[in-house]
């Protein structure tokens, strides 16, 4: 067992629910092992400088249900440079911090992994983004609750869709993968899913539409953010004038699909993964995250789940495609 006193954590990159769960987590298996706990607010900004509060058991009470994070977040410019990095190591030094958790995605990782080899801290990474894009995990805290949102959304567009008899594009977030848009496409039933991992969909997307102009019926088409072909609008845009007789309309879902109270699953995961990441301190591991595969909690090379793209699963492409008819 590491001699570990006193650790901090903090949440950076985009927000997403379940952070405050994970919060509440590290710093309760912490204290039970009588380590301090220090949260840095604002993410590696905080860090640079030097805004750390000490959190109590008391602290973290009654955030579990809470969206967002009690931390605040950020994206840091300064720490891409080493001047940055440098001041943010000093004010770990200062606060005599033997450990770092670290709750984000790949570019929040890529700063852990690059501040565990130039200063030899300790970071364990909790992967927390809605975009589930990060390898060595098989979900991402946040990204159960966003795909929740998306369904809920999408279930009332296609109330109105369907009433009007009209195609909706409906644009979702993933930056440039196709999770969100994949699993929340084949939730919400969509027509067309249009993902960044598959190519050349506008051959798709045109058979569908000349399909569908058979028979007027609404449709909606789920496109990624990320999308080779464009934004949910451009792609709109091109496609209208080669089908006037359709009455398209386009929805980007945007930031809500960030917000809201986390759900059972992200909860309970953060939960998990807090316990596993302080336990993963004690246990002396310099440069990690703990993710979950195939239920069970894992050990990743911080440096390997940056560098590893994680693809969108094959068997769920296969699902969207068959159910596509
Ligand atoms: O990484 C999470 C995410 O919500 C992406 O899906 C999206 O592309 C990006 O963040 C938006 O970032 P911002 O809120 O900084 O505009």
């Amino acid at each position: 067992m590491a001699k570990i006193n006193r650790i901090g954590v903090l949440t950076s990159g985009g927000d997403a629910p379940g952070m405050n769960a994970a919060i509440r987590a590290v710093t309760r298996t912490a204290i039970y092992n009588n380590i301090e706990v220090y949260g840095i607010n604002r993410g590696y900004e905080g860090m640079i400088e030097g805004d750390f509060v000490k959190l109590q058991s008391k602290d973290v009470s009654g955030i579990i249900q809470k969206g967002g994070t009690i931390l605040k977040t950020a994206r840091s410019a300064r720490f891409r440079t080493p001047e940055g990095r440098q001041e943010a190591y000093e004010n770990l030094t200062k606060f005599e911090l033997d450990g770092i958790v670290v709750i984000g995605g790949d570019g929040s990782f890529t700063g852990a992994s690059i501040l565990s080899q130039e200063f030899g801290i300790p970071v364990v990474g909790i992967p927390g983004t809605i975009d589930n894009d990060l390898y060595g995990t098989d979900y991402t805290i946040g990204y159960d609750t966003c795909l929740n949102t998306v369904v809920d959304a999408v279930d009332k567009i296609r109330d109105t869709a369907s009433s009007h008899n009209r195609i909706f594009f409906v644009e979702v977030m993933g930056r440039d993968a196709g999770f969100v848009a994949l699993e929340g496409g084949i939730a919400t039933g969509a027509e067309v899913i249009m993902i960044p991992e598959v190519k050349n969909q506008m051959v798709e997307l045109r058979q569908f539409l000349s399909e569908r102009a058979k028979s007027n019926r609404s449709s909606i088409i789920v496109v990624a953010e990320g999308d080779d072909e464009g934004s949910a609008i451009e792609i709109a845009a091109r496609v209208q004038p080669e089908f006037p007789q359709f009455d398209i309309r386009v929805t980007i879902l945007g930031h809500i699909q960030r917000g809201g109270s986390p759900s059972c699953y992200d909860r309970v995961s953060a939960s998990r993964l807090g316990v596993a990441a302080v336990e993963a301190l004690l246990d002396d591991q310099k440069s990690i995250m703990v993710g979950i595969v195939h239920g069970q909690v894992v050990h990743v090379p911080l440096s390997k789940t940056v560098k590893t793209h994680k693809g969108v699963p094959k068997n769920l492409l296969d699902v969207a495609h068959v159910l596509a008819i």
